[in-house]
């Protein structure tokens, strides 16, 4: 692991503001991550993605650009399981200026059918769906992701987190997630690093990008508000490992 990735999980972080001010459109709140209750059906899930692990294997930094020496990854695997949008995604092309092209339109393959199914019965509604399988020594060095969404419209549910698993956010420091609520994730404001320091086991999770149109609603908004609320100005410090307002 080079130094910049083993400092970050290594080092106590400052902590993050006292308070944070929910926007006027709650999902631009300038939050690192927001906990949402849910019961989804974790195990359910990881089954279906460790069968298509199996038969779909790619290495992340296979992806990475040639004029990128340092790898940004190790041991990190990430499949589309559907996409649905046409929107440019992913990350911005910096060394050509623009936008990178978006993934194909995929539907999902019959065990992805159920995952979406699954969620879609919790209410949620993604437009892509990647699963991301951070493999035992496995970790994805600290950085932003530029994709064109609000900063909460991102989605991060968390399948499995063997012990030595680790997600940092500067300056708030470290994330425990729980199993079966699903996060929304501020990718583009807060550098943010993970690693799998586990001897053998695999760290799975979904990622994707709500549908804004199905999302956006009054009363979603006003569930994303109450829990802004409650995990940054209520001082309950939901799953921060060190102090919000340290
Ligand atoms: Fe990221």
């Amino acid at each position: 692991m080079d130094k910049l990735t083993k400092d970050w999980f290594a080092l106590d972080f400052p902590g993050g503001p006292t308070s944070v001010e929910v926007a006027d459109d709650p999902f631009d709140t300038d939050a690192p991550i927001v906990e949402m209750e849910s019961d989804i059906d974790v195990e359910f899930i990881t089954e279906i993605c460790r069968i298509k692990h199996e038969t779909d294997r790619t290495d992340y930094k296979d992806q990475m650009p040639p004029y990128q020496k340092l790898p940004r990854t190790r041991n990190l695997y990430i499949s589309l399981l559907w996409n649905h949008s046409t929107r440019p995604i992913r990350y911005i092309d910096l060394r050509n200026r623009k936008d990178a092209d978006p993934p194909p339109l995929t539907q999902p393959d019959e065990g992805s059918l159920k995952v979406e199914e699954h969620l879609k019965s919790k209410g949620l509604n993604l437009d892509i769906c990647c699963q991301m399988n951070l493999q035992s020594q496995g970790y994805f060095r600290p950085h932003r992701d530029m994709n064109g969404l609000k900063n909460l419209m991102y989605i991060w549910i968390p399948l499995t987190y063997p012990k030595g698993s680790s997600l940092k956010f500067y300056p708030h420091g470290e994330y425990k997630p729980k199993f079966g609520n699903y996060y929304l994730f501020n990718q583009h404001t807060y550098t943010h690093a993970i690693q799998n320091m586990h001897s053998d086991e695999c760290r799975y999770a979904l990622v994707g990008h709500l549908n804004p149109e199905l999302t956006d609603t009054p009363e979603f908004r006003q569930l994303v508000r109450d829990n802004i609320n409650k995990q940054y100005n209520e001082q309950t410090n939901h799953g921060w490992t060190h102090k919000v307002n340290s």
